[in-house]
């Protein structure tokens, strides 16, 4: 419920993309938004008001003189409603009606009469997206302060392929829903960690965790929401990729260490969510071991890894480094322990060893200041509140 009390209004211009706009108030209805519908003349082209209405649950917008506001001012009294104007899909026409000020139908009357926010998802054929004249209208339109939403890239209706296309019902969801996120690591650079490690035996098998890389991935998603740039370094995990996070693929300690190693440079903040291996087998076999007899057994002998976190922390131009430590028992204990022995601000102590895979979890943050517990949530939100006092505890100018 991401969006639990706020009132949107959801504008619909010309565009075969409009079919993508059912899905999206469906989807923003769930969120708990509740969402007014407006459309262009060209939009009822395309899908019926009659459509938007069952899905959104309110009567559809489409004429500025629409009989149904007594007082002849549905481009105000929507408008002001609104705790921010979506447009998807915004077409062409509509961008440059509305980087210009036109306003000569209900839809862009209502944007250039708003005092709120406003979004527009791009949808068009990529000779229309690249044209100069659109560059020129989406640069002012950013200027005005108007958030650009995509667009994404890919098969196009007309059949060609290129940037244009509106973005999926679910990243605009997530654009939304980051978009009323506090900016609180604006400007900010964070790299993370994320997911198990995977050790190799041979070239077949290998010795992995369970963790899921949930955590991580969360707290990569909330960061971003908070404005930062973000990077993660990921052990293999099946998960999508939050958007607007840049990722590099790992499989092994090692790989994870010199990834993170090459990319410390400019970092403000390092978060180490992953489960590392602390071990890895001495020798990974070139080829598939055998079974030589029914009773051979093979003997596996085992160096350490390089702790990831500690070699960062331990670095003259350190960012401000978190941990993570996942403890079965005497967690208040141990978990400060564990932050003086990796020299660390700031370590994030779950409670109880029961979260791999999960997604909710219940964390206690140890700082020099003592122990702070977060009740049970689920991670995204329990990610946020993270993001929120790394923010509060981030040193203002790094040296
Ligand atoms: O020592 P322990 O594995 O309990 O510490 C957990 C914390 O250290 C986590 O933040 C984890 O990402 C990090 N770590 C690391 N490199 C390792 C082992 C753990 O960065 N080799």
């Amino acid at each position: 419920m991401d969006l639990r009390g706020k009132h949107l209004v959801l504008g619909l211009t010309g565009g075969i993309a409009c079919y993508k706009s059912a899905e999206l108030v469906r989807l923003l209805t769930k969120a708990g938004a509740t969402v007014q519908v407006a459309m262009t003349d060209a939009a009822t082209q395309f899908i019926t008001p009659v459509t938007m209405q069952a899905l959104s649950g309110r009567p559809v917008f489409t004429s500025q003189w629409d009989g149904r506001i007594a007082n002849n001012m549905a481009h105000i009294d929507l408008s002001r409603e609104a705790d921010a104007i979506v447009i998807a899909p915004a077409s062409t026409d509509f961008l440059a009606r509305l980087a210009n000020g036109l306003c000569d139908d209900l839809l862009s009357t209502l944007c250039i009469a708003r005092d709120c926010p406003l979004l527009v998802a791009p949808a068009m054929n990529r000779q229309m997206w690249m044209a100069p004249a659109t560059q020129r209208n989406i640069a002012q339109l950013r200027a005005d302060g108007v958030a650009v939403l995509g667009p994404g890239s890919g098969d196009q209706a007309c059949g060609e392929v290129g940037d244009g296309r509106m973005l999926e019902p679910e990243e605009l969801l997530d654009d939304i829903v980051a978009h009323f996120q506090p900016k609180l690591l604006a400007g900010r650079r964070m790299l993370i960690t994320a997911g198990p490690t995977f050790e190799a035996i041979d070239p077949v098998r290998g010795i992995t965790n369970r963790s899921s890389g949930k955590m991580g991935f969360a707290i990569a998603r909330a960061a971003r929401e908070a404005g930062a740039d973000v990077l993660m370094v990921a052990g293999p995990t099946g998960l999508p990729t939050p958007r607007g996070v840049a990722r590099i693929d790992v499989q092994s300690a090692q790989q994870m260490h010199d990834a993170v190693l090459s990319q410390l440079r400019g970092i403000d903040v390092f978060v180490a969510v992953a489960a590392v291996a602390d071990w890895r087998p001495a020798e990974v076999a070139e080829h598939k071991l055998k079974k030589a007899n029914d009773t051979d057994t093979p003997t596996l002998r085992f160096v350490q890894n390089p702790d990831i976190l500690a070699t960062v922390a331990a670095r003259a131009d350190a960012p401000y480094c978190v941990g993570f430590a996942a403890e079965s028992e005497n967690l208040e204990q141990y978990g400060e322990q564990k932050r003086r022995r990796k020299g660390v601000p700031l370590l994030v102590g779950n409670i109880g060893h029961h979260t791999f895979g999960l997604d909710e979890n219940e964390i206690v943050l140890f700082d020099e200041r003592g122990a702070m517990r977060l009740p049970r949530a689920d991670k995204l939100s329990l990610a946020r509140q993270l993001v929120a006092a790394i923010a509060e505890r981030l040193p203002v100018d790094r040296p």
